[in-house]
């Protein structure tokens, strides 16, 4: 089992937005029963709210749902809970690593490290621009699949 738990500042644009796409991609592949797959947030801001309206939007147009997500805040016991941790930019990487105090099995990284062209996934909730943020993520979450090579 492979555990995998997707984290945004929010948990929901982007990490709820990884979460989702990468069950469908498993489940497409009959790999479903080998992962485990959660999204979190670094802030506790959104705690408890249902995805962002957007995100649902353009999940909606690839027949994807997120109904029954709502926003939790990562905890320092994720960290023994999870085999990667993947960040959409460096700040989660630094908030990460504070709450859960180091990364000692350097489990934590950015989902575009995997990537060709390793970068940060800019945060919608300010860029406006959802398509890019579903772009980005499609490239890591592929990268992702092919760096696991199952
Ligand atoms: P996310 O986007 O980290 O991709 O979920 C955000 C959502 C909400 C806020 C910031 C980023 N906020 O400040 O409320």
């Amino acid at each position: 089992m492979i555990r995998v738990v997707f984290v945004c500042l929010g948990n929901i644009c982007r990490s709820p937005m990884a979460e989702f796409l990468f069950k469908d991609m498993v489940k497409k592949r009959n790999i479903e029963k080998e992962f485990l797959i959660k999204s979190a947030g670094t802030s506790d801001e959104e705690e408890g709210n249902a995805v962002y309206y957007r995100t649902r939007k353009k999940l909606e147009e690839v027949k994807i749902s997120v109904e029954g997500k709502y926003a939790r805040q990562l905890t320092k016991d994720d960290y023994n809970k999870y085999d990667y941790i993947l960040a959409m930019d460096k700040r989660n990487v630094r908030d990460i690593i504070k709450i859960c105090g180091g990364d000692k099995e350097n489990k934590v990284h950015r989902l575009l490290d995997y990537s060709k062209n390793p970068r940060d996934i800019a945060d919608p909730w300010y860029t406006g621009d959802f398509n890019v943020t579903y772009d980005d993520i499609m490239e890591g979450l592929d990268s992702f699949l092919k760096y696991l090579n199952i």
